[in-house]
C-alpha cells in the first residue's frame, strides 16, 4: 500500500502502532484517533510524519475529524479483552459497538473504500473442532465476545449496503514489541514482564490449555493485504494456525532460567477457553496471508523488547 490516505483508529495501542510504523515506511499518509486509555503516547514518539487526533470512538465529531480525506480505514480503537468486559460491559458495548457505528458511518459519508477491522478468535467461545475454520459454531464466552461479533456484523453489513469494502480479522493471541505487561490478560507479556522482575509466573489451572500465538508483524502484514486485496470482503482467522500449551509456553520464555523462574499454578479464570488453533488457509486464499514470525524467535526478540523497556523505566 503506497501513497494513500488512512486512519487508524487506536493508532497508538500496541498493534496499532505497529501497524502505523508499517504504514509510514510505506509512504502513506496516516491519521491516528485515539483517546489514549490503553495506547501510550510514546508508542507514537517515533513518529514525526503522522497527524493525530486525540479523540473518543463514542464522540461523533471526533470521529468525522478523524476521518477527513480518508480513503481506507484500519479500526482497531475498542474496549480489549474478556476481564476488561466483564468487569465494564456497558462501556465494552459503548465503545466496541457504538464506537463501531460511529466509524462506519463516518467513512460511508467520506467515500471510503475499505474498513479493515480488528475482531478476535474471542467471537467462538469454546472450541468444538479442531482447528477452528470461520465456519465454526460463533458461541461468545465473554461480552467482548459478542461486542466483537457485532462489530464484524456490522461492518459487513455495511459492505453490503454501501459502496465499502470490509475485511474483519478474527485475531488469534497476538505477541510483539509495544505490548506492555499490564495489557488486559495478554500472557505472554505478563510473564516475561514477571521473569524480568524475578516474580512468579502465575498459570490459571492446569497450564495444559493451548493458544495460538501470532506474532504482530504477521497481523501488520494482514491488515495491509487485506486492504489491498481489492473487490474482496469478509471475516478471516489471522493467526499462526500452530498452538503451543501454556506450560510449553513458559519453557520457550524462561528459557536458560528454568532453575531461577518460580511457576505457581491458581485457579481457572472465568470466560477463558480452554483450547485454541486457528486454521488460517482462508485468509492465505483470499487476502495472500502467510505468517512468517515464529514463535520461538519472535518470543527471543520481544524478551529482548521488554528488557529494553524494564532497563528504560528504572
Ligand atoms: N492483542 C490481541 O491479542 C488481540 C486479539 C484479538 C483482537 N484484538 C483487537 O485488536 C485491536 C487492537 O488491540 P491491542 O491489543 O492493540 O490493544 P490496545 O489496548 O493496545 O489498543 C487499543 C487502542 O484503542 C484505544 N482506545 C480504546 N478505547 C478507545 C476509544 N473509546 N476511543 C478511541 N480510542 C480508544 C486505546 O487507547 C489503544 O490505543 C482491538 O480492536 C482488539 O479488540 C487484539
Amino acid at each position: 500500500m503506497k501513497n494513500t490516505k488512512i486512519l487508524v483508529t487506536g493508532g497508538a495501542g500496541f498493534i496499532g502502532s505497529n501497524l502505523v510504523k508499517q504504514l509510514l515506511k510505506e509512504e502513506n499518509s496516516v491519521t491516528i484517533l485515539d483517546n489514549f486509555f490503553s495506547g501510550y503516547r510514546s508508542n507514537l514518539d517515533p513518529f514525526q510524519q503522522v497527524h493525530i487526533v486525540e479523540g473518543d470512538v463514542r464522540d461523533k465529531a471526533a470521529v468525522e475529524l478523524a476521518m477527513r480525506g480518508a480513503e481506507v480505514v484500519f479500526h482497531l480503537a475498542a474496549s480489549v479483552g474478556n476481564k476488561r468486559s466483564i468487569d465494564n460491559p456497558i462501556t465494552d458495548a459503548e465503545i466496541n459497538v457504538l464506537g463501531t457505528i460511529n466509524v462506519l458511518e463516518a467513512a460511508r459519508k467520506e467515500g471510503v473504500r475499505k474498513i479493515v477491522t480488528s475482531s478476535s478468535a474471542g467471537i467462538f467461545g469454546e472450541l468444538k473442532t479442531m482447528p477452528i475454520k470461520e465456519d465454526h459454531p460463533i458461541e461468545p464466552d465473554s461480552p467482548y465476545g459478542c461486542t466483537k461479533l457485532c462489530e464484524e456484523k456490522l461492518c459487513l453489513s455495511y459492505a453490503k449496503l454501501y459502496d465499502i469494502e470490509a475485511v474483519c480479522l478474527r485475531y488469534f493471541n497476538v505477541y510483539g514489541p509495544n505490548q506492555r505487561f499490564d495489557a488486559y490478560g495478554n500472557v505472554i507479556p505478563i510473564f516475561v514482564f514477571r521473569m524480568l522482575r524475578n516474580e512468579p509466573l502465575i498459570i490459571f489451572g492446569d497450564g495444559e490449555q493451548t493458544r495460538d500465538f501470532v506474532h504482530v508483524d504477521d497481523v501488520v502484514l494482514a491488515n495491509i493485504n487485506a486492504a489491498d486485496s481489492i473487490g474482496v470482503s469478509g471475516a478471516y482467522n489471522i493467526a499462526s494456525g500452530t498452538s503451543v500449551t501454556i506450560n510449553s509456553l513458559v519453557n520457550l520464555i524462561t528459557k536458560g532460567n528454568n532453575n531461577l523462574v518460580r511457576v505457581e499454578y491458581g485457579p481457572e479464570r472465568a470466560g477463558d477457553v480452554r483450547h485454541s488453533l486457528a486454521d488460517i488457509s482462508l485468509a492465505r486464499q483470499k487476502i495472500n496471508y502467510i505468517p512468517k514470525t515464529d514463535l520461538e524467535s519472535g518470543i527471543d526478540e520481544y524478551v529482548k523488547w521488554a528488557q529494553n523497556l524494564v532497563l528504560d523505566l528504572k
